[in-house]
């Protein structure tokens, strides 16, 4: 009697484990699935102008694509004012010797800079505070005064580098270049498909910069 309760422990026991690591194992993978980014574009080139030694480098951070595409703007502005211009996202960066000035550019994602553009703030910050530098966040605040969500961005910010410059421009919500899971958040938060990137605003920040950053 008693060894078959024991043995009826130990079949309940070996079961449940088997059940658990199951579960677990279903959840990990349901996790990293939820978690697959569609395929985004993230460009990188040389807007390369002939007789200057001023080179630029605008390297950005992205999710679903739309600071990708304000860092190109942003990149063109400034070849269009005679710069010669590296435009890569901030994971392709290898060196900064040779830069005039760094622009670098993130989304906000709850509440903060991506991983990887943080990531290059803090190993970079030793070079990047002997250089000018200028940063822009791509967001769209949940909350009404937008002053106050740009100044815990800026705060987040400068815990890894203080830029010459920052810039806070409204974001783009596109829920199909989302991963299942981002999509099932931002719906949980009624967010809804809407672009509402100022261009204007970004290219006359993009137009005065040289001179804040005083490079003419
Ligand atoms: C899952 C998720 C979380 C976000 N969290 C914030 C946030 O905390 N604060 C904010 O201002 N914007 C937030 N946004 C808005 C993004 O910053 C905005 O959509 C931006 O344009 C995205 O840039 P990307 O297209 O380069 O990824 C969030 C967007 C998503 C999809």
């Amino acid at each position: 009697m008693d060894n078959n309760i024991k043995m009826d422990r130990r079949s309940f026991l070996k079961k449940a484990a088997v059940g658990v690591a199951a579960v677990s194992v279903s959840c990990v993978g349901l996790t990293y699935v939820g978690t697959i980014q569609p395929e985004i574009e993230q460009p990188r080139y040389t807007g390369e102008i002939m007789n200057t030694n001023k080179r630029i480098l605008v390297t950005y951070a992205t999710r679903a694509g739309s600071t990708a595409e304000v860092a190109d703007f942003i990149s063109k502005q400034l070849v269009q004012q005679g710069f010669s211009v590296d435009l890569q996202p901030v994971k392709q960066v290898s060196d900064l010797s040779g830069y005039q000035a760094v622009v670098m550019g993130s989304p906000i994602r709850m509440g903060k800079w991506v991983g990887e553009a943080n990531q290059f703030l803090q190993n970079n910050n030793d070079v990047l505070s002997k250089k000018p530098t200028a940063a822009f966040t791509v967001c769209m605040p949940q909350i009404e005064d937008h002053q106050q969500a740009f100044d815990g961005y800026l705060t987040q910010i400068k815990a890894y580098h203080t830029p010459n410059e920052a810039a806070f421009f409204l974001g783009k919500m596109a829920l199909e270049k989302l991963s299942f899971l981002d999509r099932f958040i931002s719906k949980t938060l009624k967010a809804k498909d809407e672009d509402l990137r100022d261009w204007e605003k970004i290219g006359a920040w993009a137009q005065a910069l040289p001179n804040k950053l005083s490079l003419n």
